[in-house]
């Protein structure tokens, strides 16, 4: 018998970006054996979509259907992060370089947009369980998660985060741009009228300034044995 959606277990993770979410997420969906959403990289390739259709940026109706009519595919198997598939192309790259995080941004504070991507990221919700990695996973998309943590981090030490992230990856940036772009959509994305950065009133919330990414995940995996008493010790789906 199928379960119902609202039967699997949910852990939302949320916080500004840099804020070490989406490693700890991935981490903690792997040691669970969970499946993952991404919301981000969502926003992300909406963005992507609409520069590549030269979209206006004022145009909030042709935006939503951007972000409805959405032909992406989020393949986890390959690939550390999972490959994206937009229309038959990988950008799973594409949506990491800053100029997709920018139209993410935009993208991301119109609420036609938000509401056309709430089914699909609803549609993640698959047993045995779902760790959802975003800004408003805890407090629109996921709000009966039995387990809501907010991830914060200094913006100076987020910067530095993405900025090694970014090199790693061979895209090349500079630390101070970074920095000040960081706080510009920090302050974008708390100031918006639709589900600002915020966190819920149940949130947990961690600082991670200071604390190594396993830290982080010890922490969070204790937490999610504390929601969902007798799936912390999984192993994976088959365990
Ligand atoms: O986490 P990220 O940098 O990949 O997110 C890209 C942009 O999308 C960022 O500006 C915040 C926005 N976003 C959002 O508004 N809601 C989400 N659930 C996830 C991301």
């Amino acid at each position: 018998m199928p379960v119902a959606a609202a039967e699997v277990p949910v852990v939302a993770i949320d916080g500004p970006g840099g804020s070490g979410k989406g490693t700890v997420a991935r981490a903690v969906a792997r040691a669970l054996g969970w499946h993952m959403l991404d919301s981000g990289a969502l926003y992300r390739v909406v963005g992507l979509a609409a520069s590549q259709q030269r979209m206006d940026w004022e145009d909030t109706a042709g935006l939503a259907r951007v972000a409805r009519d959405l032909a992406v595919v989020f393949d986890p198997l390959s690939g550390d992060e999972g490959r994206i598939v937009l229309a038959g192309s990988d950008v799973s790259a594409a949506i990491r370089e800053e100029a997709a995080g920018h139209a993410a941004s935009r993208v991301a504070a119109v609420p036609a947009v938000r509401e056309a991507l709430v089914d699909r990221q609803r549609r993640f919700r698959r047993p045995p369980g779902l760790v959802a990695d975003g800004r408003d996973m805890g407090s629109v998309i996921f709000p009966d998660a039995r387990l809501k943590v907010f991830l914060t981090a200094s913006v100076e030490e987020r910067a530095l985060r993405r900025y090694k992230q970014l090199k790693q990856k061979g895209i090349d940036v500079s630390l101070p741009a970074l920095s000040k772009d960081m706080a510009e959509r920090d302050r974008r994305d708390a100031e918006r009228a639709v589900a600002p950065l915020r966190a819920s009133p149940d949130a947990r919330i961690l600082d991670t300034t200071g604390l190594g990414v396993a830290e982080v995940v010890v922490r969070v995996l204790h937490w999610v044995g504390e929601a969902y008493p007798g799936l912390a010790r999984r192993e994976g789906p088959d365990a």
